[in-house]
């Protein structure tokens, strides 16, 4: 069972995401269905040292079938891959195997190499055509899709990027039976994230399945899959370049999520458990910030997402950072403007609103929310 979602951005052309368990074997026969790759002969995998011994081999025999001259470059696994150095040895590559503006590049893997795949060919020769193809949960459901594509400066991460959208995604749910279990709670706590931003539909969809998600039945996970690709396609949609106030609703617990994960150092907890305790944090500061209601007490729908992050295994964290790291960490952030700092607050499901708040203000929240931890 496969299916299709359309992502339809005014200026670009649109393109198919392509959702199902053993899809990657169709990669090829999708692509030539694509007009502009009906004639394509090169075709560049890239991909990383964990994913190429799982998926290369499969990854190149689909596409070698229907007559595209396949190469591919294995980069390191890892965060640090995704660096000026590392897409300046591809763009070297890509150019010692003559590989012309007719080329294709595949990015096979998680969201570091979508991200490193995706800006190596936005640039090489002033952009040729990526096809992602995610093989991690979290890539799955928000990296594939939305065409951020970034490397990381010793400065700070994604500080080097272009948007420039993929021609096709490939989702194939049968890759992920091979994820390490911290890397599907990654992905969970994009997908709840996903949910509570987007409708009652979405949430209590996910309130009934989180326990199939957690027992990663294939196809509950497909589904949830393709629920998170229509809602982000309607969000850059309408603010591709985030730049009208809507797409920054994709950072919903990240805020805070981002400052324990520099505060804790970076892998102590999954990015999914610190999104998820963002998500909490900002459910509580909603209700101080937006309903000027006294803190301590906690709202129905703070209560429901804190329901629905214990379901899927992301439960309250125990980390050890002090406020004044955490509001540093935040005040540092790329997103805070003018000393703000800026937080995507929920106070119900779909009711969120992007809001600046001093560094005062956060510690003060910050404050209460220990408090009544
Ligand atoms: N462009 C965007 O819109 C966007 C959105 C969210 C995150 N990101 C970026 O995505 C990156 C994180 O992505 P990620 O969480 O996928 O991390 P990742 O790419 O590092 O993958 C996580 C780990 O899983 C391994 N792996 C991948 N697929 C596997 C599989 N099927 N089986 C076994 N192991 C597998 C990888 O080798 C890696 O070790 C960050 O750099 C982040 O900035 C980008």
């Amino acid at each position: 069972m496969a299916t299709k979602v359309i992502v339809s951005l005014p200026g670009e052309d649109d393109y198919a995401v392509r959702i199902g368990v053993g899809v990657m074997s169709a990669l090829g026969r999708n692509l030539r269905e694509v007009g502009r790759f009906s004639q394509t002969k090169d075709a560049l995998v890239i991909t990383d040292s964990n994913v190429a011994p799982l998926y290369l081999a499969k990854t190149r025999e689909s596409l070698a079938q229907v007559g595209f001259k396949v190469a591919d470059i294995v980069v390191p696994a890892g965060e640090p891959t995704k660096s000026i150095e590392v897409a300046a040895e591809i763009w070297s590559a890509m150019a010692q195997l003559s590989l012309g503006r007719d080329c294709l590049v595949v990015a096979l893997g998680g969201g570091v190499v979508g991200d490193l795949a995706g800006y190596v060919a936005s640039a090489y020769m002033r952009g040729v055509p990526v096809v992602q193809v995610p093989t991690t949960l979290l890539a799955m459901v928000d990296s594939s899709v939305g065409g951020k594509t970034a490397v990381n400066l010793p400065e700070g991460k994604n500080l080097v990027g272009a948007f420039h959208q993929p021609s096709f995604v490939c989702a194939d749910v049968d890759t992920l039976a091979s994820l390490p279990e911290r890397e599907w709670l990654c992905g969970f706590g994009e997908i709840a994230k996903s949910s509570a931003i987007d409708s009652d539909d979405f949430f209590f969809w996910m309130m009934d399945h989180a326990e199939a998600l957690v027992a990663h039945d294939r196809e509950t996970v497909a589904e949830a899959i393709a629920r998170c690709v229509v809602f982000k396609a309607d969000i850059v949609a309408q603010d591709k370049t985030e730049s009208a106030g809507v797409r920054e609703c994709l950072n919903y617990g990240h805020t805070l999520g981002h400052a324990i994960e520099s505060s804790t150092g970076f892998g102590t907890f999954s990015h999914g458990a610190c999104v998820a305790e963002g998500m909490r944090f900002a459910a509580f500061a909603a209700q101080g910030i937006l309903a000027d209601t006294d803190g301590g007490s906690l709202s129905d729908f703070a209560e429901a997402q804190a329901e629905l992050l214990d379901l899927l295994g992301l439960h309250a964290l125990d980390y050890d950072a002090s406020i004044e790291e955490l509001v540093a960490a935040m005040t540092h952030d790329k997103k805070s403007r003018g000393g703000e700092i800026r937080f995507v607050l929920a106070s119900d499901v779909a009711t969120w609103k992007i809001v600046g708040a001093s560094p005062d203000t956060v510690r003060d929240l910050l404050r209460e929310w220990r408090e009544r931890a």
